[in-house]
């Protein structure tokens, strides 16, 4: 197994979001893992490592992740996003036509259309009032006439070029439009990564900020270990050009409120918070992913790690990793 990362994640988020620990427990548990030191922007070199390894299968999940951070770093965002997706694409295409590939895109590919939907407030959180979401948001759902940042707007374009390479040159590709995908081993900082910013900043007693829609805006949570078993799935058996919202579902969603009072739980600590009146631009309100999709697909494939366990273990990780 081969792995490329240069650890951009530090110089994008700073020394909390270095992820050079994970590379390092890969490279001791894992065996015949190797670690590649490689920009995913660096199109010759990528082309030499694909041409050297002929991969049977690839999982792009680099990426420039956050909407703020975009805004102020526009050109290394699209850089990345976009036209790191592109240099892969282009690179399996004459590496290994044939290797399925994965690549992580993310429902910010909606834009902030999911607002537009009705919504009901609860006490504790916002929910789809039209029934047609009831389930979720399905792959169907317009990617048009939206804002999306900067970073949304990358991501759409890697996003339609992983489908294009798939239906213009058959091959098998997929993007997983992520809602949050978390775990154990997130890097979670105050830009990217909730859950285990959320948690961290309990254990720490360090002040969460909420940005608007009173913390009642929902997410669905995801563990990477469900993620990683849908890609499995997916290269075990692929398809051409899918698409398909990758999520914890409805039963994985939680607002931020809720997120509180179930971390509160595990670690007896009260979160401290404040509140900031002004929404972040574009942030969804309620998104919670409609899974039918992936489940008709792979019926062999459901969520396995509840929300309240994946909470569990990131606290418990954090615990251990300060
Ligand atoms: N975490 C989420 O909630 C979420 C939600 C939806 C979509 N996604 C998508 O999933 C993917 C992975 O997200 P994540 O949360 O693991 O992010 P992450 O920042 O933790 O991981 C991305 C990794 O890519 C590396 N990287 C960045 N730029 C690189 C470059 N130019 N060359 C080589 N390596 C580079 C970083 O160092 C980092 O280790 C991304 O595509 C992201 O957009 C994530």
């Amino acid at each position: 197994m081969h792995g490329i990362d240069n650890n951009q994640r530090a110089i994008f988020f700073g020394a909390q979001g270095d992820t050079r620990w994970n590379q390092k427990r890969l490279q001791t548990e894992l065996p015949g893992f190797v670690h590649h030191e490689l920009d995913i922007r660096d199109r010759l070199g990528l082309l030499a490592l694909l041409r050297d390894v002929r991969p049977s299968a690839i999982v792009h999940t680099a990426a420039q992740p956050s909407h703020d951070r975009a805004a102020t770093i526009p050109f290394d965002d699209f850089d990345t996003n976009a036209v790191g997706t592109l240099n892969l694409l282009e690179a399996a295409r004459q590496a290994c036509p044939e290797a399925p590939f994965v690549h992580m895109s993310t429902n910010k590919v909606y834009g902030d259309a999911p607002n537009r939907i009705a919504l009901k407030e609860s006490e504790t959180r916002w929910d789809f009032a039209d029934p047609v979401y009831a389930e979720g948001i399905a792959e169907t759902f317009t990617i048009d006439h939206s804002m999306h940042s900067l970073f949304g707007a990358s991501k759409v374009a890697a996003d339609v070029m992983v489908q294009e390479y798939g239906r213009y040159f058959n091959m098998p590709t997929c993007c997983l439009r992520g809602g949050c995908l978390t775990g154990p081993n997130h890097s979670g900082v105050e830009l990217h990564g909730f859950l285990s910013y959320l948690v961290k900043c309990n254990l720490e007693g360090r002040e969460y900020k909420v940005f608007g829609y009173k913390g009642k805006q929902v997410r669905d949570n995801v563990h990477s270990l469900d993620v990683a078993r849908f890609m499995a799935a997916f290269v075990d058996s692929p398809r051409v050009g899918e698409v398909y919202n990758l999520g914890g579902g409805k039963a994985n969603s939680t607002s931020i409120l809720e997120a509180f009072r179930i971390t509160e739980n595990y670690t007896g600590k009260i979160q401290v918070y404040t509140y900031v009146e002004q929404n972040r631009a574009g942030d969804h309100v309620c998104y919670f992913s409609n899974l039918e999709k992936m489940r008709r697909h792979y019926p062999n494939w459901n969520i396995t790690e509840s929300l309240e366990s994946i909470i569990r273990q990131i606290v418990e990780a954090w615990k251990v990793r300060q």
